[in-house]
């Protein structure tokens, strides 16, 4: 499987987003990570429908949307409009889970899952095969910037072990406090796809470093 790399958009200069979103389209980044929060299950707000709306509209690569939000079931309908092509909802905010992600599929988006980073591996045990994505958050979600939480490399092995056991075709993305220093073990690990903010945005030259994170995983 090809390694990706999702630059998350909640790092970008909202003042320039048009600039940032055309940077990504001309890198060798492959998808858009798009953060929501609701203040609500994590506590911090980023942005809405608008701004999706308008992110939409420029970006010509993959719409990974992240779904940090109570109730995300009154909302599928609604990012699938807005061009979401991946859509992830937190483990930890779906009472009804598999009714989630049968609806999120129904739309024609993919699937994908969100473990908060005390949330075991084993509660996807009866869900994985349903999964094209499962997330692994190795931050506390909430916030850019924060460092790496380092248990996240037994989960990825305990999940790429799952999806093997399982013959499931899902994908492993880890999300927070990606950069050069654990991208490749991550990789090693068994992730697939690696989401990366603040080491993208906040570095001098984002082209080059999504150039040298996506050479790293090749
Ligand atoms: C955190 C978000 C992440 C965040 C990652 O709640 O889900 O996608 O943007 O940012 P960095 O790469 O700066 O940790
Ligand atoms: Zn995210």
């Amino acid at each position: 499987m090809n390694n990706l790399i999702a630059p998350s958009v909640l790092a970008a200069d909202f003042a320039n987003l048009q600039r940032d979103i055309e940077m990504v389209n001309n890198s060798e980044a492959d998808w858009f990570h798009i953060d929501i929060m609701d203040g609500v299950f994590v506590p911090n707000i980023s942005f809405g429908m608008p701004v999706l709306k308008a992110i939409a509209k420029h970006a010509k690569k993959t719409i990974d949307v992240h779904l940090m939000i109570v109730n995300p079931d009154q909302y599928i309908e609604t990012f699938a409009a807005l061009g979401a092509n991946i859509l992830t909802v937190h483990y930890e905010a779906c009472t009804h889970l598999h009714r989630t992600v049968q609806a999120i599929k129904a739309t024609g988006m993919q699937a994908g899952v969100a473990l908060n980073p005390h949330t075991p591996i084993a509660v996807l045990e009866d869900i994985i095969t349903d999964l094209d994505l499962v997330c692994i958050m190795s931050v506390n979600p909430g916030f850019g910037g924060q460092s790496f939480i380092e248990n996240t490399y037994k989960k990825v092995s305990q999940l790429k072990q799952l999806i093997e056991f399982t013959n499931s075709t899902c994908k492993i993305e880890i999300d927070g406090g990606v950069t050069d220093k654990n991208a490749n073990a991550l990789i090693e690990a068994g992730a697939n796809v690696l989401v990366a903010g603040s080491y993208v945005f906040g570095s001098e030259n984002p082209t080059e470093t999504i150039a040298n994170l996506k050479n790293s995983i090749a």
